[in-house]
């Protein structure tokens, strides 16, 4: 489980996460959501360690994990797939693979199983991940994190510019990893996706939790996503 607890971060002068807490259960999809700037993927930064926190804690499962390098943070089992996706362009799609199977020195299966729920990236083991197209880098930012065998899952809006039977896939992908117990918080948009696939939905509002619903509270009341978003 991972325990994010009133956590403060920003760039440089600028605050942006003001007391942020929220937690993530293993098997659980929690939906993180927010206008513009709300501070969504700074939080999924400063869970990753690659923005300083000025307080707080991050907890993965009791273990305070908020002050490790970057690169600890992904050894640990947290696997993250940020917006715009960042692959290593210049190497090709088994490289970057490489890159996630060797984090946590993961057994050959691991891949295997990965290549199989994405088996166009198979066919395409020697190509170079900047010459991929648009969805084929989203699959393979999500193939890399997958490799980890990941106990925490981040995706900060995984479906953004993609074509419905992309999205169709990757949302497949998301909800079988949440049935084998993996804990997932996904930034996410599309309200429809929301009401899909959370099992808690948090809404963000300048740094900070505004509004909290469970799976439950979601179905019995669907419109209370957009009066809190005010869209
Ligand atoms: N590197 C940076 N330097 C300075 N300010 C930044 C930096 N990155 C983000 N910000 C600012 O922090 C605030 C939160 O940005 P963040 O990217 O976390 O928003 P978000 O909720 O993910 O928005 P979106 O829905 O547009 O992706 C914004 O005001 C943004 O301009
Ligand atoms: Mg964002």
């Amino acid at each position: 489980m991972l325990e994010v607890r009133n956590i403060a971060a920003g760039y440089g002068p600028v605050r942006v996460l003001r007391g942020l807490s929220l937690t993530v259960r293993p098997g659980e999809i929690t939906c993180l959501l927010g206008r513009n700037g709300a501070g969504k993927t700074t939080a999924m930064k400063a869970i990753m360690g690659l923005l300083p926190l000025s307080g707080g804690q991050v907890l993965l499962d009791g273990e305070d994990i908020g002050r490790l390098p970057a690169h600890e943070v992904p050894r640990r089992g947290i696997g993250y797939i940020p917006q715009g996706r960042r692959l290593f362009a210049d190497l090709t799609v088994a490289q970057n693979l490489e890159i996630g199977m060797r984090c946590r020195k993961s057994p050959p299966e691991v891949r295997d199983r990965v290549l199989a729920m994405f088996p166009r990236l198979a066919d395409r083991m020697g190509q170079r991940a900047g010459t991929l197209s648009g969805g084929e880098q989203q699959m393979l930012a999500t193939a890399r994190a997958l490799c980890l065998a990941p106990r925490v899952l981040l995706l900060d809006e995984p479906t953004e510019g993609l074509q419905p039977s992309m999205i169709a896939l990757i949302r497949d992908t998301v909800l079988r990893l949440r049935d084998e117990g993996v804990a997932i918080l996904l930034v996410e948009q599309r309200l429809d996706a929301v009401l899909a696939t959370a099992d808690r939905a948090v809404i963000l509002e300048t740094g900070a939790v505004r509004a909290e619903a469970d799976a439950a509270r979601l179905r019995t009341d669907p419109d209370l996503l957009r009066r809190h978003l005010g869209v």
